[in-house]
């Protein structure tokens, strides 16, 4: 069997280093090992839409933030299709039959639909679109017959959805879509990277978020605000690590010879957590060390988003030709789909001759 990778993010802000830790790192080094058939990575703006009906601009906006942040990590449009979800609306057609394969009440059961009701406040009123998105997402997951699916842990109830479709729909069907595997970080930081503030969620609006694209400066403020031990006052008393921002921070991004650059009286990350523990070792050397670690690993990321933004025409080529290239896996996909649904009428020459016969009897 093929291996395809698909993924997206909604184009509703810039990518911070959640995004960054969480999915796109671990997408960019599986494109370049070249094990993979087929490599789709999706602005899902329809997505998006589905909780800001009213916000157009928005989306439409930060397609293009998006679209620079995939080029600046190293997704590269030579081994990988970049393309943007509105565009394939054989996905609309998809999620339309899978809609009939799915209840009510297990839509409501998905959790994080259910806090994402709770955050947007939507209990009274809410949007059937988004209620129905898990279903859409299956669409985009199938449709490109995706057996990999690199996402944060937050999207594991969309890949429970979409594997409970994919089974519903070959056993009432005949076997057609792909059984998807979720990939999640393998490193605990990673998988739940919390705002600079320590809260888990990072948000535009809590302003605890460090964007790939932020300048050295803004980098800088935001690790030397960050959330420590509360109950470490003077440098000599013990330290407690567990949520403590700036160990999260460099468990989710030291590499062993950072500290060989930044920090060589320590030998690695365990001997500082342990000085830490102990007492005797200050927060601000610390945040200065994760400081020069953040500046290492987020300047190549901005410089190479600076040269793409010179061109900004190139880039939504590189979105067009995708999404053709995108829109015509899709295509094929939605014939079998229709095939096995037997709503493929005029491709069905049998069908038409047996009929025939039975009519003229
Ligand atoms: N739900 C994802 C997010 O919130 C975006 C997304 C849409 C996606 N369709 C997908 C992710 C398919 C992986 C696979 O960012």
């Amino acid at each position: 069997m093929k291996k395809i990778m698909l993924t997206g993010d909604r184009p509703t802000g810039r990518l911070h280093v959640g995004h960054y830790v969480g999915s796109l790192k671990r997408r960019v080094e599986l494109q370049n090992t070249g094990d993979f058939d087929d490599i789709f990575i999706m602005i899902a703006d329809a997505q998006a839409l589905t909780d800001n009906a009213d916000n157009p601009e928005k989306v439409r906006e930060n397609i293009i933030e998006v679209a620079l942040d995939y080029l600046a990590c190293g997704l590269d449009p030579e081994k990988s299709t970049l393309f943007i979800q509105s565009q394939i609306p054989e996905l609309c057609e998809l999620t339309f039959y899978y809609m009939n394969l799915v209840t009510v009440s297990r839509l409501q059961r998905n959790p994080t639909v259910k806090s994402e009701i709770q955050q947007r406040n939507f209990e009274a009123s809410i949007p059937v679109g988004f209620f129905t998105y898990p279903i859409s997402q299956a669409a985009d997951i199938t449709a490109f017959k995706a057996t990999t699916v690199p996402v944060g842990e937050d999207q594991m109830p969309m890949l429970e959805q979409t594997k409970e479709i994919v089974h519903k729909f070959n056993s009432v069907y005949g076997e057609t879509l792909v059984d998807p595997k979720i990939l999640l970080p393998d490193n605990e930081a990673c998988l739940r990277l919390p705002g600079t503030d320590g809260k888990a969620k990072m948000s535009k609006s809590l302003g605890n978020c460090i964007y790939l694209s932020e300048e050295p400066e803004d980098i800088k403020k935001k690790v030397f605000s960050m959330f420590t031990d509360p109950t470490h006052i003077r440098i000599e008393d013990p330290g407690k690590l567990e949520g403590n921002t700036v160990f999260t921070y460099l468990d989710a991004f030291c590499r062993p010879e950072y500290f060989a650059e930044f920090l060589p009286e320590y030998a690695g990350l365990d001997e500082l957590k342990e000085h830490y523990k102990r007492g005797g070792l200050g927060d601000m050397k610390v945040k200065r060390f994760l400081n020069n670690v953040l500046q290492a690993e987020l300047e190549p990321i901005r410089n190479r988003r600076k040269e793409f933004q010179k061109d900004i025409p190139a880039v939504y080529e590189i979105l067009r030709k995708g999404s053709e290239k995108a829109e015509k896996v899709a295509a094929e996909t939605l014939r079998e789909v229709k095939e096995a649904m037997r709503i493929n009428y005029f491709d069905d020459q049998e069908m038409i001759a047996k009929q025939s016969e039975k009519f003229a009897e």
